[in-house]
């Protein structure tokens, strides 16, 4: 069930409409009367493809306030605005749209869209504090351009990822398991700069640490997804902070607050020990061998371990490795789990099959009580899930 309540985001709300259709879901629109003064009743029902439900009044011998909640795999509220948070969290039930959230027992996910000003509201925040904690699935506001000249967080995020939230939601048994529980990934590849044209920068697209951060939105997460260079869409509902060189990346981990970490992100091992701040022209280079001197960058993991007290954050490193056979690959995990000290690293095997760029991945999770799961190849979603199937329990230990 997709409800469209009235805000002027309702027209990005019949993209959503699409991208649900088009993956096969069949779809019924409840709109609001406000969203219908944005967006007409023959353009829902045209896209659906089945009449569109508007009120209580309606068809009462079928009792539809009930049956479409009760009906539902998933329910999404795009655009949620501040009024359609604020009736959920209170049980007000006075049209279709909120009558069918108190009947639905399926997951919900909301996509908030208003102005800054209404979504930093106190009141707001609560109400969305509150619905989180009840299982509720609310999408974190892009930020941007908004309706007027003003900008800030509050634009519905991008229809294609919230249709990517929904998938999420329906692909696997729904679990509430990281409900609350902030989590701070990095993900793709940092670039060191050699001047203002060149960089020293690696192959890594950054669709495993996307993957994570919309698997963990789609389990209750607060998720800040610190991206450096990523070639893939960030998901809806995180909060998206872009770095580009190691030092950056290494000054936006240590500014989270966070219960976990996960460093996904392919960080540089080194950099050029000076960065030309003009391009280096060809006549300058005396000879056809052309020499950078190179200095390490800062163990970024390594530097997280060492700051936390006790055992939070709980930390997740990854591992590129090119080893000659799985056993080989182990040892080379193990190693370097108890070099960085962190509590599970994900082992990835990046020479034989093709990883970056790849939709799939096959890996191996190390734990620092040495335990290891060996995941089959498969895809990077579902990588991350079995991922946060190890890493829930322990959280909810940490924070008991
Ligand atoms: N990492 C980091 N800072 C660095 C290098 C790596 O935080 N300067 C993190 C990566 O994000 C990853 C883990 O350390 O979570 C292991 O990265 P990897 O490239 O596999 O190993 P390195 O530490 O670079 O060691 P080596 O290149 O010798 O394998």
């Amino acid at each position: 069930m997709l409800g469209v309540a009235g805000g002027i985001a309702a027209y990005k709300a019949v993209e959503v409409l699409r991208g649900l259709a088009e993956s096969g879901c069949d779809v019924t629109v409840v709109p609001t009367q406000a969203a219908l003064k944005f967006v007409g009743e023959p353009t829902w029902s045209a896209l659906s493809g089945k009449p569109v439900a508007t009120d209580v009044w309606t068809n009462s011998a079928e009792v539809q306030h009930v049956r479409l909640g009760q009906n539902a795999d998933v329910v999404v509220i795009a655009p949620a605005t501040a009024d359609v948070l604020a009736r959920a969290t209170h049980g007000i039930a006075n049209d279709l749209l909120t009558n069918t959230l108190l009947t639905a027992r399926c997951p919900v996910v909301m996509a908030p869209a208003m102005h800054t000003e209404m979504w930093v509201h106190p009141a707001t925040q609560r109400n969305v504090a509150e619905l989180r904690a009840r299982g509720i699935i609310v999408l974190e506001p892009a930020s941007g351009r908004l309706t007027g000249a003003d900008t800030g967080p509050g634009r519905l995020p991008d229809p294609s990822a919230i249709v990517d939230a929904v998938k999420d939601v329906l692909r696997r048994k729904p679990t509430n398991d990281l409900a609350g529980v902030k989590i701070v990934i990095s993900a793709g590849g940092t670039q060191e700069s050699i001047d203002p044209v060149r960089y020293i920068g690696n192959r890594s697209s950054g669709l495993q640490g996307v993957e994570l951060a919309r698997t963990a939105v789609s389990r209750g997460a607060h998720v800040t997804l610190v991206a450096a260079h990523i070639h893939v869409d960030p998901p809806a509902g995180v909060t998206l902070i872009n770095v580009s060189s190691a030092d950056d990346l290494y000054a936006a981990m240590h500014e989270q607050n966070a219960d976990v970490v996960v460093m996904a992100a392919a960080v540089a091992d080194f950099k050029p020990d000076v960065e030309a701040s003009k391009k280096i022209k060809k006549e300058t280079l005396s000879s056809e061998h052309v020499t950078f001197e190179l200095v390490t960058t800062v163990d970024v993991l390594s530097s997280l371990v060492k700051k936390r007290s006790g055992s939070t954050p709980l930390i997740v490193g990854f591992a590129a490795e090119t080893a000659d056979n799985h056993d080989h690959l182990l040892e080379l995990g193990k190693s370097k789990l108890s070099r960085k000290g962190c509590d599970l690293l994900v082992v990835n095997e990046v020479g034989s099959q093709e990883v970056f760029g790849s939709p799939e991945n096959c890996v191996t999770i190390l734990a620092s009580d040495g335990s290891a799961i060996q995941i089959e190849r498969s895809s990077k979603a579902s990588v991350a899930d079995a991922l946060w199937d190890l890493v829930a329990p322990r959280v909810s230990v940490i924070n008991r």
